[in-house]
């Protein structure tokens, strides 16, 4: 855990465990002593925030599953019954419908701030790569877990990303059926669906576990990426500094959540949703949650084969929706810059700003019916959101001429302009 441990047993426990399981040692040495770098800012605490975020999900999905019925003519009733039976159940139901959505705002920030700040680079690849593959999980968990209600939309939204298999060539068919348990969208797909709806989110627990090891081994990045080259000088302990930074964080983003849970708990959902699935009636415009919209707007937007018969569009569409995520772990190959932050990159930072606004665009596409202008306006879309990744940063880390970064965090602290007054929290920068 970046360095040698300095815990020293108190207690007889303590002294006790440590010498056959070091529990106390090891959650003081990444918890409290854990040497941090003294310059992250508010960005650096969406971690913890998806940390309580998983929390919530998996305690109020617990709760829910002990009043679900996963039954076809009985799921939607089932939900209703949570509604207004239940003792406090719409308390629970609404927490996990908005949690999952606040559970995805703060993933993006985090996903974003890891792109600004060159998070995904060495020594931090297996930490960013270990990112993609929760974020992969997330997706999947939400999906299932969007089609338990079985309303209209569960079951329309299920209908059509299932049936993406079926464009694998020779085997996409089979895939299919053994996806779905038969030959369309029905009891046995709500089955298998909770089943995996429940067990993903502790898969997840896991990897957050390896992911956090793979923080603690290189330490974290910060706004200068410059890494820390005197843990006396330009580090601070985890414990008081961060955990106060990042509890203060958690409330404030908690505020937000819990407004949109007591005040606003259907905003974000479809009102689609609150009509029973019917496999005979197609609502009007199928669409996933917002969260999802902009890689809806990916996979729309190949709408014509490439090779008729062979790489068909719906082949494409699903081929660009996945590369979309999948490109993301070839980021600390794709961009060779030496300099981590954008912060001394000014030509790359002003490609990041139209990306996220792109990506941003790209859930508006989504959400919008498949019809001109939103399809070409997708394809644009699409076309930035590849051209970032594949051509801007590889070319950009070869031909930009960066500004300097500071030599040291410590020096990008003392730098601060004339007049500021020192922060007292980082005395021992400051004076130096
Ligand atoms: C359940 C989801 C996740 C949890 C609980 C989680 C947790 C954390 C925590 C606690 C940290 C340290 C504090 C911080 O930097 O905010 C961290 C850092 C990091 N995470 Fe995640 N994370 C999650 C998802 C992701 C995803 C989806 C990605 C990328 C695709 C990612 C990439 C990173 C990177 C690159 C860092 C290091 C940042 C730095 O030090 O600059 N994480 N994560």
């Amino acid at each position: 855990m970046s360095g040698p441990s300095k815990y020293v047993p108190q207690s007889g426990f303590e002294k006790w465990i440590d010498k056959r399981l070091p529990l106390v040692r090891f959650a003081y040495d990444t918890m409290i002593d854990f040497p941090t770098p003294k310059n992250l800012n508010y960005w650096w605490t969406f971690g913890a925030v998806l940390a309580i975020f998983l929390g919530i999900q998996i305690v109020t999905g617990i709760v829910l599953v002990m009043h679900y019925i996963p039954a076809t003519d009985r799921a939607f009733m089932s939900i209703a019954h949570i509604m207004r039976d239940v003792n406090y159940g719409w308390l629970i139901r609404y927490m996990h419908m908005s949690g999952a959505s606040f559970f995805f705002l703060a993933v993006y920030l985090h996903i974003f701030r890891g792109l600004y700040y060159g998070s995904y680079k060495e020594p931090r690849e297996v930490l960013w790569g270990l990112g993609v593959i929760i974020y992969l999980l997330m997706v999947m968990t939400a999906f299932m877990g969007y089609v338990l209600p079985w309303g209209q939309m569960s079951f329309w939204g299920a209908t059509v990303i299932t049936n993406l298999t079926s464009a694998i060539p020779f085997v996409g068919e089979s895939i299919h059926n053994w996806l779905l348990g038969g030959f369309a969208v029905d009891q046995p797909t709500l089955n298998r669906f909770l089943s995996l709806h429940y067990l993903l989110p502790f898969v997840i627990l896991g990897v957050v576990v390896l992911h956090i090891w793979a923080l603690h081994v290189p330490g974290n990045n910060n706004p200068t990426g410059v890494e820390v080259k005197d843990v006396e000088k330009e580090t601070l302990p985890f414990h008081p500094y961060y955990t106060i930074k990042d509890a203060f964080a958690i409330l404030v983003f908690l505020m937000v959540y819990f407004a949109f849970v007591f005040f606003a708990p259907e905003a974000l959902n479809h009102p689609d949703n609150y009509i029973p699935a019917n496999n005979q009636v197609t609502p009007a415009h199928i669409v996933p949650e917002w969260y999802l919209l902009p890689f809806y707007a990916i996979l729309r937007a190949v709408d014509f084969d490439i090779i008729p018969g062979i790489f068909t569009a719906k082949l494409g569409g699903v081929i660009a929706m996945l590369g979309a995520i999948l490109v993301w772990l070839a980021l600390p190959v794709l961009d060779s810059s030496k300099i981590k932050s954008m912060r001394y990159r000014p030509l790359a930072r002003i490609f990041w700003f139209i990306w996220i606004a792109n990506f941003i665009f790209l859930g508006i596409c989504g959400a919008m019916p498949a019809q001109a202008p939103w399809t070409w306006l997708s394809k644009i879309g699409l076309v930035y959101y590849f051209l970032y990744f594949l051509v801007i940063l590889p070319v950009l880390s070869k031909i930009e001429k960066p500004k300097t970064p500071p030599a040291s965090i410590a020096d990008s602290i003392a730098d601060a302009p004339k007049g500021e007054e020192p922060n007292p929290n980082i005395v021992g920068v400051v004076q130096n």
